[in-house]
């Protein structure tokens, strides 16, 4: 059986990269394969976080999922913190987790950066924990962007090291899906730094919730260089922000990257920027009306929420009860 998973976490600010790299894809694939989306609140706790906030962000996550268009029928939509089975499996796989394969994680390292000591265990086992949510549920596909590919190969390793352990073949390597024009958008400000939600300047990014006005403001401020457009990708892949506004527009318009290239080669910015404004307007304009709506009722949301988790619960536990006898825990 082909099953996917996969999760974002409930943050804050949303942004176009959580878009295009994930969330739309889900919307694709949600037709081929048996789908589970989770609003990954359990990691969210690595960094500080506000009650209030946690709980408000986690109700947007929902809403920006079934806004895109994932249906919450037909896929299970719910919060990792009402499924024990992920803080369970994450220990029992961080007991065959050696410290050499987190010591490589290069997102530890950015997050903790000169703060390596005072940083949270929850931070450095953070891998170990995504390891879990997908194999609770014997995922086969998991669709992420090019940020994530790091922790999926961890993922992939300590599935076979379950596997090896215990002279079993219960785990299936969870293949990466990485995928479309934008596995990796980049920052309005700075096209050489990651599109994040965490970037203190609001400018650095289009957010799901941000109305047409705002990201033609937005895209306007965005930072360019003096020439006009660039006429090959090579060229294009000499200037980080033409190249990132150039594969946003590609993503969203629903071209390959050198058609974009070639319909605005050698025009100048201000026109190019007046069209990109204008497609980002319709995508995400549209998201975000549907967004409100529906974080408007916050008693449907909830709803999805608490048959997502009966019907998640329903598919890991049977799989946790597998684990638990494979590694010869007695459940007298
Ligand atoms: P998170 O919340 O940082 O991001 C959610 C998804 O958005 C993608 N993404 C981007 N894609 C393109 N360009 C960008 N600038 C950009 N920024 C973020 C991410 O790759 C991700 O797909 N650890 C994960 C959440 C997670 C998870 C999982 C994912 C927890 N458990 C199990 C898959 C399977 C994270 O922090 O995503």
């Amino acid at each position: 059986m082909k099953r996917i998973f996969s999760g974002v976490q409930p943050t804050g600010n949303l942004h176009l990269g959580n878009y295009l790299g994930a969330i739309r894809n889900w919307v694709q694939l949600q037709k081929d394969f048996d789908c589970i989306f989770c609003i990954v609140d359990l990691h969210a706790l690595t960094l500080p976080q506000d009650p209030k906030e946690l709980r408000a962000q986690t109700r947007e996550v929902t809403a920006a999922y079934i806004a895109a268009g994932i249906d919450p029928e037909h896929c299970v939509i719910f919060n990792q913190s009402t499924v024990p089975g992920h803080a369970e499996l994450a220990w029992l796989l961080g007991c065959l987790t050696p410290l050499g394969w987190l010591n490589r994680m290069t997102q530890f390292k950015e997050k903790a950066g000169k703060h390596r000591e005072e940083a949270g265990l929850g931070l450095y086992s953070y891998p170990v924990l995504m390891a879990a949510d997908i194999l609770l549920y014997k995922a086969t596909h998991v669709p992420v962007g090019e940020d994530q590919k790091q922790h999926l190969e961890l993922a992939r390793d300590i599935a076979g090291a379950f596997n090896r352990r215990y002279g079993v073949e219960f785990f299936p390597l969870p293949e990466p899906q990485i995928f479309g024009a934008g596995t990796r958008v980049m920052s309005l400000r700075d096209g050489t730094k990651k599109m994040s939600k965490s970037d203190i300047s609001d400018y650095s990014r289009l957010n799901m919730t941000d109305d047409a006005e705002t990201i033609a403001l937005k895209i306007k401020k965005a930072k360019t260089d003096p020439q006009p457009l660039p006429a090959t990708e090579k060229e294009a892949e000499a200037r980080p922000e033409a190249d990132n506004l150039l594969g946003i527009y590609a993503s969203l318009a629903g071209l390959d990257k050198p058609a974009a290239i070639a319909r605005f080669a050698g025009k100048n910015f201000s026109a190019f920027k007046d069209e990109l404004a204008g497609v980002a307007g319709d995508v995400l304009g549209k998201i975000g009306a549907e967004m409100k709506r529906l974080l408007a009722d916050p008693g449907y949301i909830d709803g999805v929420l608490h048959r997502g988790a009966a019907r998640a619960n329903a598919i890991a536990s049977p799989i946790l009860g597998e684990i638990f006898d494979i590694m010869g825990l007695l459940r007298p």
